[in-house]
């Protein structure tokens, strides 16, 4: 028998006024025909981990709690549009050194625990909505202050309506 696996990654996991500002940003630069992502899904993945086993679950656990980085401020104040997945997403214009560092860090982490890095490099974005056949007019957004100051093991579970996002574990930002 396959040993069971759970489809993880580690996400900017928004606190309840930074995901209403994030849907409310979603909203209003949708029209109708797009089928947005449910606010409760709303987040930044900044790793891919994909399907892993309990013992590689627990590595994860450990080399994350071990992560000593600060607290940073991101500002999400664009719209943009990726053809080939389809998907519409909102993110910074400027990546803040802080967020680059939590990516590597976990990107290290991941190879730690022996998951491959993707191959694609890390690209900080909120997915509003899926299946989107062309970009919606209009990529300006109001601005959306996030002080970031945590991050989170999050599981995926997929069922008849799509995934659902369950954060499992969140690690406080509060180094140098
Ligand atoms: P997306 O929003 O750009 O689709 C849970 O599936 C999260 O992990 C989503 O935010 C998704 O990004 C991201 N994700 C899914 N498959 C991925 C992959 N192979 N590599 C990187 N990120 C992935």
């Amino acid at each position: 028998m396959p040993e069971p696996t759970r489809r993880l990654f580690f996400a900017l996991w928004p606190d309840d006024p930074v995901r209403a500002a994030l849907d409310a940003a979603g909203k209003a630069l949708t029209g109708k025909r797009v089928r947005r992502v449910p606010a409760d899904n709303l987040h930044v993945t900044l790793a891919f981990a994909g399907p892993v086993t309990a013992a590689v679950s627990e590595c994860l656990e450990r080399s994350a709690a071990a992560i000593r980085l600060a607290p940073f401020e991101l500002t999400i104040d664009h719209a943009g549009f990726w053809p080939r997945p389809r998907i519409l997403w909102l993110g910074p214009r400027h990546v803040p050194p802080g967020l680059w560092a939590l990516a590597g860090a976990l990107r290290n982490t991941l190879a730690g625990c022996g998951i491959a890095p993707e191959a694609r490099g890390f690209q900080a974005h909120v997915t509003i909505a899926r299946k989107v056949a062309q970009a919606e007019p209009g990529a300006e957004i109001p601005a959306v202050g996030w002080p970031v100051s945590r991050f989170c093991l999050v599981q995926s579970v997929s069922d008849e309506n799509g995934a659902v996002y369950r954060p499992l574990h969140c690690w406080p930002l509060e180094g140098e």
